[in-house]
């Protein structure tokens, strides 16, 4: 059997305990075919970072597995459960934070145990928890636009944590915030990633981010795109700032970064000729 063949009636099995299995996935909007026969597993304890050209459907891709849009072709399986519908147990964090500004940072953090029906006392004891953990302790009772773009991303991270998931779906959450945050959120997601192990899907635009933190790069590519390569990252845990500065980093960034490239010098290379 494949490592993707299903038993009657089950999820596809595997030797390696995967958590989320993306099998043969396609996708349309109309016309336009997004992406077609895509498929991996993530482990679950592993980081896989996705990374392609803007509009390739790393977004789309993320809100298939996350239930909230239908595919029209292949399937994703959480454990032996079959995708269709968002899912207790994932939660996702947007690329433009997606908090509700009407929303103080407590109700925001609070909102998806409340939407999962948490007790009162459950959510009382949970939310200065991981606000404390994302480090906006203090912020409770402000309001979106009283805190920075980096606060706001701390904001919805620990909204999509303490809803303590098995699966995290991040979309590009660092994207809309400066150099220097970033950085520093990079490591304090790999902190908490440390304390709390869970799978995580991460899409990035930085060759560098999804180097430091995926266990593998997933680089998506074509038109319709798919999956062009899958580059394992064989760097230590826990990863930190001198991860930066191994020789091996620079080697698995220049890596990634010629697979995602290749095509665009080969396009430049088709102009330059007279
Ligand atoms: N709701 C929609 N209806 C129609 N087309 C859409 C819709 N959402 C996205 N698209 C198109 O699908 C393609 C993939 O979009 P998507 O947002 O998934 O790309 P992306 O890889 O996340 O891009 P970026 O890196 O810029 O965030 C794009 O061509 C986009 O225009
Ligand atoms: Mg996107």
């Amino acid at each position: 059997m494949t490592k993707h063949e299903r038993p009657a009636g089950g999820a596809p099995v595997s030797k390696d305990s995967a958590r989320i299995r993306v099998n043969g996935l396609g996708k349309h909007y109309g016309t336009l075919e997004v992406f077609r026969n895509v498929s991996f597993d993530v482990g679950e304890r592993e980081i896989v970072a996705i990374v392609g050209p803007s509009g390739c459907g790393k977004t789309t891709l993320l809100r298939c597995i996350d239930g909230l849009l239908p595919v029209d072709e292949g399937e994703i399986w959480f454990d032996q459960q079959r995708v269709t519908s968002p899912l207790p147990g994932v939660a996702m964090v947007f690329q433009h934070f997606g908090l509700f500004p009407w929303k103080t940072v407590y109700d925001n953090v609070a909102y998806g145990l409340r939407m999962a029906g948490a007790p009162q006392a459950e959510i009382d004891k949970r939310v200065p928890e991981f606000v404390k953990l994302v480090g906006l302790a203090g912020f409770e009772k402000a309001y979106p636009y009283q805190i920075s773009g980096g606060m706001q991303q701390r904001c919805g991270l620990a909204r999509a944590l303490a809803v303590e998931p098995s699966v995290l779906l991040m979309d590009e959450p660092f994207a809309a915030v400066d150099a220097q945050t970033r950085e520093i959120l990079q490591f304090e997601l790999l902190r908490i990633w440390e304390q709390r192990p869970t799978a995580m899907i991460f899409v990035t635009h930085s060759i560098e981010e999804a180097v430091l933190l995926g266990h593998r790069v997933i680089v998506l590519k074509g038109r319709p795109s798919g999956i062009y390569e899958t580059i394992k990252i064989e760097l230590p845990h826990p990863r930190t700032r001198a991860t930066l500065r191994e020789p091996r980093f620079a080697e698995l960034r220049e890596r990634v970064w010629g697979t995602l490239m290749a095509e665009a010098q080969k396009a430049e290379f088709e102009l330059e000729k007279p």
